[in-house]
């Protein structure tokens, strides 16, 4: 099978696989980081078919979504080999996917930059107008409230502090919505980065002077 048809058929079975669901890694989100991580592919001059197959899989094996990590794992393996991708490539897109994650990668560098694209547009797709959006819906699907002045916040505040501590849709932004314009690995990604991190802040001033009716 040729390399263009891989890739639409993952894309139909992600898309089956996710289109139901409500964590805030609904197929629209794979789609927006799938679109984002090509652009950067082709500014970066990286291998595009890797990058958007690891963009199309990277959440079928998040614990979020699945409760058998193991046994996701084993799926989407079996899925690419199914579809015809060599096995270099399946290790090669497998080690990826298991690496990406913000708290797995925070801190390390990845070692490829086909990985360093697919996480700068998974995090990119978590800041702007659209990250905003994503976290206060998922805000809302754990009950946390917008915004709690009550709960300190500290730009120094660790992830612990917060994960252990009550929460709120503001409260993630600084536990991790403007950490990630400094996280970015590529140029390409941080440069948009600037712009939806401004907006952000823009936002979040709106919001304090709406907050005491200013
Ligand atoms: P991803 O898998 O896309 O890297 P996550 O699974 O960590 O991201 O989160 C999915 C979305 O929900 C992101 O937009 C993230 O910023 C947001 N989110 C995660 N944790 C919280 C939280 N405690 N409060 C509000 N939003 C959150
Ligand atoms: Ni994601």
């Amino acid at each position: 099978m040729n390399k263009e048809s891989i890739v639409s058929d993952t894309k139909e079975m992600v898309k089956d696989k996710l289109k139901n669901e409500g964590t805030g890694h609904d197929w629209y989100h794979i789609e927006r980081v799938w679109k984002m991580a090509s652009r950067l592919a082709k500014r970066e001059q990286a291998n595009s078919y890797i990058v958007e197959l690891a963009a199309l899989l990277h959440d079928l094996i998040d614990d979020k979504l699945v409760s058998d990590k193991g046994k996701a794992i084993t799926e989407v393996e079996y899925w690419l080999e199914g579809a015809g991708v060599s096995s270099s490539d399946t290790e090669r897109i497998m080690d990826i996917i298991q690496t990406i994650s913000y708290k797995g990668g925070n801190g390390r560098k990845l070692s490829s930059l086909e990985a360093q694209i697919v996480q700068d547009a998974d995090r990119l797709d978590a800041i702007g107008a659209i990250g905003i959006a994503r976290c206060f819906a998922y805000a809302g699907s754990k009950g946390d409230v917008l915004f709690d002045p009550e709960l300190s916040v500290r730009e120094d505040m660790t992830e612990k502090e917060y994960r252990e501590g009550p929460s709120s849709a503001v409260h993630h932004f600084y536990e991790k919505l403007l950490k990630l314009k400094e996280l970015m690995n590529t140029e390409a990604a941080k440069e948009i980065a600037q712009e939806r991190h401004a907006f952000m802040e823009e936002y979040l001033m709106q919001f304090f002077e709406e907050w005491e009716a200013e």
